[in-house]
């Protein structure tokens, strides 16, 4: 029977990085590998299992397994940004393959796959993000190759019920893969609700301290699809540095600390503005207003996020206006970090954009939670 000592918490995992030491030194953190090439045998052989860091690196391999454990993955796979890792599960598709994607997504994302990859083969179709009916009528259709779902989803946090589009997925043949940086492997096990892969922009949570840019898949086969994908990796050449991938690990040694407090604070500030006149949305999945609530309180545990958006009364000027007042947030684009930021996402997306022009975006930091709600008051005036 499993017992606690063969099972640690995630808590536990994720402040030892696995709890490893090396065999040499005995040092509990671990050594940054920047060999580019690793030496064969005199019968040819490579006895320490390496070839080429285009491949794979030993830097790769504790924080890899981290994410797998906390996962409950059978494997997972750095590269060298959120957008790499996204895109490799694409490119691990052939011309004609159909493919079906959310309207409401990160939007760098759906950029490349709208113009970039649908140009160049794929069937790209998108559904409505809050409608299951439309996801599983266009999936009957499509008989897509992939669906994929963000949730909380960039930049308005709208819910995907995993368990319920995990059946769609194995319905109509479609490997079901989760874009859950924004939930991070604290909140939500999308594997456990029975998606495929899960992909994380590990420049955001993970890491969280705007660092490093990196992303991560996970999934849970090891199976030809996922063999597909580690050679689009090695093949594309997105891969991650040693140095980024030693920090990355180190960053997410205090994942839950960062996780727990951002979740924290932004709970607290979503349900102080919930009702400020100044605002028409505070847009929150933790709140019961918010359309996602229901199915985020099923899906999420130990908390919502640290991420929300705010919409002004006032409209585009005011929510500009909004955001130059801010002195205690920084005003950047990004998330999930030990700061809290803050952006006009409509003007970051430029042309095209769904976002609504009156939306200020929040990540939620660690900070004093007084501090934070004291800048949105004066920044309102
Ligand atoms: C939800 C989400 N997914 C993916 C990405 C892309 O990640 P990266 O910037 O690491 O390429 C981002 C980046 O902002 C994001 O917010």
């Amino acid at each position: 029977m499993a017992t606690d000592r063969d099972a640690p918490h995630p808590e536990t995992m994720a402040a030892q990085g696995l709890g490893r030491v090396t065999e040499t030194f005995r040092e509990i953190v671990p050594p940054i590998h920047t060999s580019t090439t690793y030496e064969r045998a005199e019968d040819g052989t490579y006895p320490g299992g390496r070839v080429y860091s285009r491949a794979d690196n030993p830097s790769y391999d504790q924080a890899e397994q981290l994410i797998a454990r906390l996962e409950n993955a059978k494997a997972a796979m750095l590269f060298s940004s959120g957008q790499a890792a996204s895109g490799a599960v694409f490119n691990a598709l052939m011309p004609g393959d159909a493919a079906l994607v959310p309207r409401n997504m990160y939007w760098a994302f759906r950029k490349w796959l709208l113009e970039f990859a649908k140009p160049r083969g794929l069937a790209i179709d998108l559904y409505e993000n809050t409608s299951l009916d439309d996801l599983a009528s266009k999936a009957r259709a499509l008989k897509p190759r992939v669906i994929w779902i963000e949730t909380p989803a960039n930049p308005t946090w709208d819910i995907t019920d995993i368990a319920a589009a995990a059946q769609i997925a194995r319905e109509t043949g479609a490997t079901l893969a989760v874009d859950s940086t924004v939930a991070t492997p604290l909140l939500t096990r999308p594997l456990d609700l029975g998606a495929d892969i899960v992909m994380h922009s590990a420049t955001k949570y993970l890491n969280g301290h705007s660092d490093v840019i990196a992303g991560v898949l996970a999934t849970a086969a090891d199976d030809e699809r996922w063999q597909k994908i580690r050679y689009v990796r090695g093949a594309g050449g997105a891969v991650l540095g040693p140095f980024e991938a030693w920090l990355l690990l180190r960053g997410m040694r205090t994942l839950h600390l960062r996780v727990a407090r951002a979740c924290e604070n932004a709970m607290a500030i979503a349900k102080h503005f919930e009702l400020h006149p100044a605002f028409s949305h505070v847009l929150y999945p933790g709140l019961a207003l918010h359309p996602g609530h229901a199915v985020a309180s099923r899906q999420m545990s130990g908390g919502y996020g640290g991420m929300m958006s705010v919409r002004l009364r006032g409209g585009e000027q005011a929510a500009k206006d909004f955001a130059a007042r801010l002195r205690v947030f920084k005003r950047a684009t990004s998330l999930g970090s030990v700061e809290s930021l803050a952006e006009h996402r409509a003007s970051v997306e430029g042309p095209g954009t769904l976002c609504p022009a009156d939306l200020v975006r929040l990540s939620i930091g660690v900070e004093h939670v007084g501090d934070l709600i004291a800048d949105i008051e004066q920044a309102l005036g």
